[in-house]
């Protein structure tokens, strides 16, 4: 078919693109666009050319990885480093299997699925046991020789020993893949936005911070000076041979890795051989679901046929070869405009300033509004209406914009001003506290702190109201309804039936809801009180030890903060707020509709874990999530989400998170099993 003109200027412009993109990405470290819309080119690209065979040459960049760009001295591979082909959906996994089935005159298959591992790819040579060169991808057939700096990444074997004794192979090369893990990126991270504060402060300009650890590692591997690259915490995993002489005849992938393991590699844990696609797709999914519980970015599964004869047989395209496929998660990274910087007042007055976006899908979601955090920020990451912002929401997490796409900011775009009076119709004035990073509105009267102080009033961690969600809050708010967390026991059906939405049965449901909150345990009341920095668990210790509300406002600060958990800050704050008429209103409402003051479950557990941190993975046999915190707080004991040097011991159930299980054996907690938490129930310690 001839090739119409604006179909050939379409691909040139194409190609034009990726040779950009390929050139900030392999050249430079510095993407602009995230790599699904980078996919997304390059599909269009394949697209047309598979239409058009005309416009497909040998240089085209659907033929080429990368763009070749070296800074450091150029490495010819032995063995190509080729890429792999993607598969958007089950349904393109599927036609790869059948592609692949095809091939074999359909012949049984066993797919050896790994996590794809968002880093750089890296080649490592050995000779005669020894490393001798290290290189990186580049455009598959000529990377850059980072030997030095590969040479600093502890995991890395410097030398082979064999544990039989055997001799190591003549030439051994190993493929994998170098990684920052989250936990070094975070530190890492936080240093460069700490360096970042001291610039601003003595007036210079931030410099770009990674926005993933992908990014950094890639920064961090490509160091001109390999000491810098040591200061980085780099890893590795090791998943492909390259070339190869004198090792010994693996028949599989499996073998492989065994061998690479044998010889002190690290391999990933994860990596499972699979008899079916449906197995497959299972593992893809549960992946999807549970990356996050990794210490390490992934962005998709690698699945490759385990039987090596067979991948002989069906050997490579141009580009990748048919034996792997790379199943893709969906992205949870994008590029989006900016559109402006709004400002949100939660509960305390605290001025939130959000990002309003282009909508973008992220992680299967749209993203409209992402957070910004606070003023400073704003100020670091230095984002502008109007620019193209990186914006990340990964998994449950609530969406963030990482920072701006420097290269696409439009000129003269000015940097964004935090606004000094609130957005509601009282105008008061925001003003940012000294010592704090936060900016307040400090007219306590203001609707919007006053609507966030019902919404969290009525929400699950407080008073639980069913049916008492923001739309509602808001609805009875601009009607009057309610001023304060008071007046909700004053609602009537007629009140309620007057908002939209509402008839009869859901008014008495809410009526009713309204009416059982009631009777909810002391703790509970105190949390939706809103006293700044009472949580649960201060709350509890509170009510445990006084048994009343009363008695709490009884309470001098000296004697507040006696208790577990509650400092001197806390009773200052919690004797100020019952100080104030206008709370104590509140209390009288309280009093006046029944709502119960003394309602304390005293438990009868030995309190035998007082100050101790237990912290709960997975599901333990015998107990659901909140019953096994449950155990723990009502034997005196603290139960945070978290592992730190501090926790006495991680009680690891079915699915554990895997990143808490590494931590706590990075710090050396005592991990106990489902047996092993009773007895630490019943006794209070560890058992040995
Ligand atoms: S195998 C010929 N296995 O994904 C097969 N690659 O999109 C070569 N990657 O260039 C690659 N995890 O940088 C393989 N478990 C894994 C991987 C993996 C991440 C990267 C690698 C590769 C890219 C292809």
């Amino acid at each position: 078919m001839p090739v119409p003109e604006r179909v050939s200027q379409t691909a040139s412009e194409l190609r034009a693109e990726i040779a950009y993109h390929n050139e900030l990405y392999h050249g430079k470290d510095s993407p602009e666009i995230s790599d699904a819309a980078f996919d997304e080119i390059l599909r269009k690209l394949t697209e047309l050319e598979a239409k058009y065979p005309e416009l497909l040459d040998d240089v085209s960049p659907t033929q080429i990885i990368g763009s070749g760009t070296t800074t450091f001295d150029p490495v010819t591979h032995r063995v190509p480093m080729t890429s792999l082909d993607n598969a958007m959906d089950a349904a393109e996994l599927q036609a790869w299997g059948e592609r692949a089935a095809k091939g074999l005159n359909n012949v049984a298959m066993q797919f050896a699925c790994e996590l794809k591992i968002d880093g750089l790819a890296l080649s490592i040579r050995y000779e005669n046991g020894e490393l001798v060169q290290a290189a990186t991808r580049g455009d598959g057939k000529v990377g850059e020789d980072v030997t030095a700096n590969v040479r600093t990444i502890g995991v890395i074997p410097k030398k082979l020993i064999t544990k039989s004794g055997v001799a190591v192979p003549s030439v051994l090369e190993v493929r994998g893949e170098v990684y920052m893990s989250i936990e070094a990126f975070k530190k890492f991270r936080e240093a460069k936005m700490r360096e970042n504060e001291k610039r601003v402060q003595e007036g210079k300009k931030p410099e770009s911070v990674p926005a993933n650890p992908r990014n950094a590692g890639a920064g961090s591997l490509r160091q001109k000076n390999a000491h810098v690259t040591a200061t980085r915490e780099l890893s590795f995993w090791a998943y492909q041979l390259g070339e190869v002489v004198g090792a010994p005849n693996f028949l599989t992938h499996t073998q492989t890795l065994d061998y690479l393991r044998s010889l002190g590699f690290p391999i990933n844990p994860e990596v499972k051989t699979l008899d079916s696609l449906s197995k497959v797709v299972d593992f893809c999914k549960q992946w999807e679901a549970s990356r996050h519980d990794l210490n390490y970015e992934i962005d998709g599964v690698v699945v490759k046929l385990d039987d090596l004869a067979q991948r002989e047989q069906l050997g490579f395209t141009s580009r990748a070869p048919r034996w792997a496929i790379a199943v893709k998660f969906a992205p949870e990274e994008r590029n989006t405009i900016l559109k402006n910087i709004s400002v949100s007042i939660g509960r305390t007055g605290r001025a939130t300033p959000f990002a309003v976006l282009e909508p973008v899908v992220l992680s299967g979601s749209t993203v409209s509004m992402a957070t910004l955090h606070n003023r400073e920020q704003v100020l670091l990451k230095d984002v502008r209406p109007g620019d193209t912002v990186v914006v990340r929401k990964a998994g449950d997490v609530i969406p963030e914009v990482v920072g701006p796409v420097l290269a696409l900011r439009p000129k003269n775009l000015k940097p964004w001003k935090f606004p000094t009076t609130c957005v509601c119709d009282l105008k008061s004035k925001l003003v940012q506290v000294e010592g704090e990073s936060d900016t307040r509105c400090v007219e306590p009267e203001c609707p919007f702190q006053r609507d966030q102080r019902i919404i969290h009033f009525a929400s699950r961690g407080a008073m639980d109201i069913e049916g008492l969600g923001e739309k509602t809050v808001f609805a009875l708010s601009d009607k009057n309804f309610v001023t304060d967390i008071g007046d909700l026991y004053s609602l009537t059906l007629e009140k309620l039936l007057q908002l939209d939405g509402f008839a009869e049965l859901s008014a008495k449901n809410l009526l009713m809801a309204i009416n059982d909150s009631k009777s909810r345990l002391l703790p509970k009341l105190l949390v939706g009180l809103g006293i700044k920095n009472l949580g649960p668990a201060a709350a509890e210790s509170l009510a445990r030890r006084f048994g009343s509300l009363d008695a709490i406002i009884a309470a001098t600060p000296e004697q507040l903060s006696e208790i577990d958990g509650v400092g001197e800050v806390i009773a200052t704050k919690i004797n100020a707020w019952f100080a104030d008429k206008s709370h104590m209103a509140i209390i009288k409402k309280f009093r006046a509709a029944g709502v119960e003051f003394g309602n304390v479950v005293v438990s009868t557990a030995p309190q035998n874990l007082v100050g101790k941190a237990i912290v709960v993975t997975g599901t333990v046999e015998g107990f659901s999530r909140e019953g096994a915190q449950e155990a723990i707080t009502s034997r005196g004991g603290k139960s945070p989400g978290s592992v730190s040097a501090k926790t006495f011991a991680l009680v690891v159930g079915d699915e554990p998170g895997a990143s808490k299980l590494t931590k706590a054996q990075e710090l050396g907690v005592p991990i106990v099993d489902a047996a092993g938490f009773l007895k630490l129930l019943e006794s209070g310690e560890v058992p040995s």
